[in-house]
């Protein structure tokens, strides 16, 4: 028996309606920093969400990524990412969702929904209950190697100049089947956990990113972990995650684009220009 899930089911359906209704018409952009944006549907799903929430579960604490905060001593905190993909929303883009899961004070995740309204699809796990997609389990991929995956990786929006992750991004596209950049983190993970996705890695996350989607992939039967293969925590910020066969080789590739052993130098577009010349 699920303790949370059908409840909790239930409110991001409501978001995701709100959410669709909002996708319709014309949303109001503003801006939190360089490229990262929010919107009204943002504010309007998480207040939704968290009311619902406080009225459900009112000895919870709440994290969300619009700004609720409350309960910072509870033994249970609710995390709340209320729009996943706003730059797609906001563009009109159809990929984005709704992540909202609950962690233990010791961070252990024990709840967690992740709802696309573009496609209906219903990811829930409870810990120790297997992941199911709109009621029914799923699981990884099989796939065994490296070379025969198709893989998910997102950029950040701060700081961005400063990430390396265009490098891996290369070397990662040059030795899999592919990467994809899909942009929303939380439904990258969602789909690592029902096999579409072999792996998926970022950089520079935040709880109310991955708190649903890692207990997805873990309930799933897949790994996740930081990029050297220390254990994942709330608070990491760079999240790797698989189908627990290709992690180890995933790890050793990091290490070696890390250590910048191997790489093919990114093609250079003056050389280029002169040969098409
Ligand atoms: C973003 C998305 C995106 C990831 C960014 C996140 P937001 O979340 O998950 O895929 O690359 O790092 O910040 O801002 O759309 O909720
Ligand atoms: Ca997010
Ligand atoms: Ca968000």
């Amino acid at each position: 028996m699920t303790q949370y899930l059908p409840e909790v089911e239930a409110i991001a359906r409501e978001a995701g309606a709100l959410l669709m209704g909002y996708f319709a018409g014309h949303v109001t952009i503003e801006y939190k920093g360089d490229v990262d944006l929010v919107t009204e549907a943002d504010r309007a799903s998480e207040k939704l969400i968290v009311e619902r929430l406080r009225v459900r579960w009112p000895e919870h604490g709440v994290v969300g990524e619009e700004g609720a905060r409350s309960g910072p001593g509870a033994d249970y905190r609710w995390y709340v990412d209320p729009l996943d993909g706003t730059t797609n929303f906001a563009h009109g883009y159809p990929v984005f969702c709704i992540s909202i899961a609950l962690a233990r004070k010791d961070e252990q995740l024990e709840a967690g929904v992740l709802y696309d309204p573009t496609r209906d699809e219903m990811f829930s796990a409870e810990r120790g209950q297997g992941a199911t997609l709109n009621g029914r389990p799923i699981h990884v991929s099989k796939t065994k190697k490296l070379a025969e995956s198709i893989l998910g990786t997102g950029f950040p929006s701060h700081k961005r100049h400063k990430n390396p992750n265009i490098h891996f991004y290369h070397q990662i596209t040059l030795r899999s089947h592919g990467v994809r950049r899909a942009g929303s983190a939380a439904l990258d993970l969602a789909n690592v956990a029902c096999g579409r996705y072999d792996g998926f890695w970022e950089f520079n996350l935040n709880p109310w990113d991955t708190a649903a989607g890692a207990l997805l992939v873990q309930e799933a039967g897949g790994r996740v972990t930081r990029f050297d293969g220390s254990p994942f925590r709330l608070d990491s910020r760079e999240v790797l995650a698989t189908n627990g066969v290709i992690h180890q080789e995933l790890i050793t590739n990091f290490e070696e684009i890390f250590a910048g052993r191997g790489l093919e130098p990114l093609p250079s577009p003056v050389e280029y220009a002169k040969s098409r010349s």
